[in-house]
This record gives C-alpha cells, structure tokens and sequence, in this order.
C-alpha cells in the first residue's frame, strides 16, 4: 500500500477527491455509451423521466446504503456484511458483488477498447465503419489489452495516489468537453427533432420493461448495487459528509448522463439515423458531429481521449473491488490480486469482444430476449444482478443490521441529518421509510413485472416503444 492511514488500507486524501473518485466511477461508458442506447432503445424521453425517478427515489438512498455500511465496518464488500452482522447469511450479496464487477469489467475493457481505437482512428484521421471496425478482431483485441494494463497498473498504485490523484485532472476536462460538443450537435440542421425525442416524453411508452431498464440503468450509471460503493465508502474518513457528497456525485453522474444524450439525440435526427441502433450509437454518431465541426478530427480525438479516461476512472473502480477483497485477507496482495484479476478479466472478456460479428456464433447468440453474448452478460449482470444486489442491501441494512446503526454512521460528519427540518421529519427517517419499505418493495415488483411477463419483455416492449 501507498497510504499511510490507521489501518494500513488506503484512505482518500480529501473530501474532494473523495467525490471526485466516486464520481469517477459513476461517469464511465454508463452515461455516454450505454445511456444514449438504452434511452434509444426504450422509447426516448419517457425513460428519461423513469431513469431520473429511479436515480433520486432508489439508487440516492442506496447509495447512503453503500457508504453507510462501508465507513462503519471499514471492509471489503463481503467483509462488511460480516463484520457488522457476523453468522448472517447476507455475506453471500458481497460475493455477488465482486462477480458482478469482475464480470461487467470483462465486457466493459471491450467498449473501453473501443474508444481508445476511435481516439487513434481521429488522431490518423481514418474513417471507421463501425460494424467493420467492432468485427475485426485484430483491431478490438490489442485495445482491449492495452485499456486492461492501463487498469491494473492504477489499482496496483493503490488508493490516494493511483485512483484519486488521475480522477481529480482528467473529470473537469471532461465536463467542458461535453459542452463544447453539445453546442454543436444542438445547432446542426434538423437537432430539434432529437430534441423532442429526447425531452419531450410520451407516458404510454412506459411499462414493464421500460421501468426494469431504467432502474438498472440508475444502478449502472451510479455505480450502486456493485458493492463499490461500500469499498469507496471504506475509505472515507470519519470526519466526511457521506450525504453530501454522495448527493454531488449522483448530481455529476446524472448530469453527464443528461448531457451525454444532448450530444447524441440531435446528432442522430440531423443525419437521419435510428435511435434504436443499439450499442453502436454513440460510436456512430459523435464521429458525424466531428466531422461538422473545424479541427473537428482535434475535437474528436481530444473527445475519445476523455471518454478512454472516464472509463477508465470506472473500470478501475470494478476491478478494485475484487482487489479489495484480497488486499483485506492480505495486505500485501494489492499488486499481485490486480494483475491476477486483471488478466483473467482479460481472458473472460474475449467472446464479448468477438461477439460483435467476428464469432458467427457469439454475435447470433440469443437469450433473454437480447442477441449477442455481450449483450446477453450485460442483461444478467449489468442489469439483473444490480437490482437483485440493491434489493438484497436494503433488506440487510433496513431490516438486518437496522437503519439506527446506519443513521448512526451517517450523522459523523453529517450532524443535520437526523435534525428535524421546518416540520418535523428528519432526513433520516425519511431515509429509513425508504430503505425499509419503499426501496425493497419497487425494486420487488420492478424485478417480478420485468422477469414475469415474456421474460424480459423485450419483443413486446420494443414493438411499443415504435412510434405509431
Ligand atoms: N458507473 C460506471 C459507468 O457509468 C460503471 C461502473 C459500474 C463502474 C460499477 C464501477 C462499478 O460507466
């Protein structure tokens, strides 16, 4: 370990770099890869409207789940469980966790790939098609590796000076990037028509499987029900403000999403594209936008330059929680756990690599009502198993290990939380309804109507998510 702290585990620095961390973590290819598509994918602005329900109302008091129980036990996320309700069964969450992370890094390194690819590619001013590129092993494969080594090394350098020091440059150049691409794509002949899709919802568009793919969504965008949060949480100093800053990084992260579909739904009614294009979109897109703007080849290279770097701030983030479970068994194993892990990432992530047309067979793969392995993993763990995590962490803190405690953690550094506002409820027990009723019974009935009717919905909800 690099950080001298108590513990000898690692500590974040400053409160700052704290959320700058989290947030980190939270913006990736979640806000602007995967949630232009699924936003595409699942009728436009109404799933805008049920994402944002799902951030504020599930995925923010979880995220004080996450922290809460992670500063109080000071534990990897199976260790937490342990340490705060030792002989509970619900230790068993914290290794769905940690195969959730592992598996979702071993896809997400591929998109990450990707980018990395698409920076070289402007840099060189090489035209990319998209469904070629993604098909050409020889071209996916290396990136792929190289984006893996890249997160190795920084989990190996550990906690302060790996993590914190690189997300605290490169997010703020982000930020202002976006904008700057944003300005352009609103501005492009035929942008107010994206517009509309994206802002303007039509509410007979929501069911079932709209509602399961924004609540999943929520949870991948935040980082929440990956037990990330409890490991980050873990690192936090005592004297912090766990809601606030938990408040910032669900704002960053919802913003970035926000903006994210500003940059890409003009451009896809401008040039005449489908919104339902599926995981290509904004790979499709965004080049077309450079391509309209002067030194657009610099805009766009500096743009994949950014987003290789917001992915790569997440994928650290997944792969140490693996590592953290191993540093906490043995703390001299940060190294050895993170390339260990990381390789055989790696090694796992190669059919999602090949299922975008170079495996006949992995591509054409379908279950769940998804086609392609990639999207198939993405179904089970980017999805499923996060709402199965999140319903599982609010029935243990809100009926196990108990709110008080909880609230207890919380209010060290945070002493207004169980104040009384004008009236006379607190934040906390309005935290405590939802953790205890309102968190576990929408994500229940989430979970049933998205697994009960046609498995997924998927076929039906995509013919009603066509327009009329
Ligand atoms: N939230 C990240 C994103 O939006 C993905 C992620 C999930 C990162 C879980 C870490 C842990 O891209």
């Amino acid at each position: 370990m690099n950080t001298p702290s108590e513990n000898n585990r690692g500590q974040w620095g400053s409160r700052l770099g704290f959320i700058l961390a989290a947030a980190g973590s939270a913006v990736g290819l979640g806000n602007i890869w995967r949630f232009p598509y699924v936003t595409g994918e699942n009728g436009g602005a109404a799933f805008v409207f049920v994402y944002l329900l799902c951030v504020f109302l599930i995925g923010l008091p979880l995220l004080y789940v996450e922290l809460s129980l992670g500063r109080a036990s000071q534990r990897n996320p199976v260790d937490a469980f342990k340490a705060t309700r030792p002989g509970s069964p619900f230790f068993l969450t914290g290794f769905i966790c940690l195969a959730a992370c592992f598996v979702v890094l071993t896809y997400y390194g591929v998109i990450a790939g990707w980018t990395v690819g698409y920076f070289i590619a402007q840099i060189t001013q090489t035209q990319l098609d998209f469904a070629e590129y993604t098909a050409n092993p020889v071209a996916v494969l290396p990136v792929f590796a190289l984006f893996i080594v890249g997160t190795i090394y920084i989990v190996s350098a550990g906690v302060e000076k790996g993590i914190e020091k690189w997300s605290k440059m490169l997010m703020p150049l982000l930020f202002f990037l976006i904008f700057v691409i944003i300005v352009r794509s609103l501005t492009l002949e035929g942008a107010s028509k994206g517009l509309s899709y994206y802002l303007d919802p039509d509410f007979s568009k929501i069911d079932g499987k709209v509602v399961l793919m924004a609540l999943g969504q929520a949870f991948f965008s935040l980082s929440v029900g990956w037990g990330l949060m409890i490991t980050y949480g873990s690192y936090i100093p005592k004297s912090q403000n766990i809601v606030t800053s938990g408040f910032w990084v669900a704002i960053a992260d919802t913003g970035v999403a926000i903006l994210g579909g500003l940059m890409v739904f003009p451009a896809v009614f401008a040039f005449g594209m489908e919104p339902d294009a599926g995981p290509g979109l904004t790979f499709v897109t965004l080049p077309a936008v450079f391509a309209q703007m002067p030194a657009g080849w610099f805009i766009g290279a500096l743009f994949f330059l950014l987003l290789s770097v917001a992915a790569l701030t997440s994928s650290i983030s997944m792969l140490e929680v693996p590592v953290s479970y191993f540093v906490d068994k043995d703390k001299g194993a940060r190294k050895t756990s993170a390339i260990l892990v990381g390789v055989f990432a790696f090694v796992v992530g190669i059919p999602s690599a090949l299922s975008f047309g170079a495996s006949e067979t992995l591509t054409k793969l379908e279950l769940f009502g998804k086609i392609g392995f990639q999207g198939i993993i993405d179904q089970v763990f980017g999805t499923l198993c996060l709402i199965v995590i999140s319903l599982l962490l609010s029935l243990y803190v809100g009926w196990v290990w108990k709110p008080k405690n909880a609230i207890r953690e919380i209010e060290e550094g945070c002493p207004w939380f169980t104040k009384p506002f004008a009236g006379a409820v607190s934040l906390a027990s309005v935290w405590t309804v939802f953790i205890k009723f309102i968190c576990p019974i929408v994500i229940t009935l989430v979970l049933l109507d998205g697994l009960g009717v046609d498995l997924f919905g998927d076929a039906a909800a995509t013919e009603a998510a066509k327009p009329e």
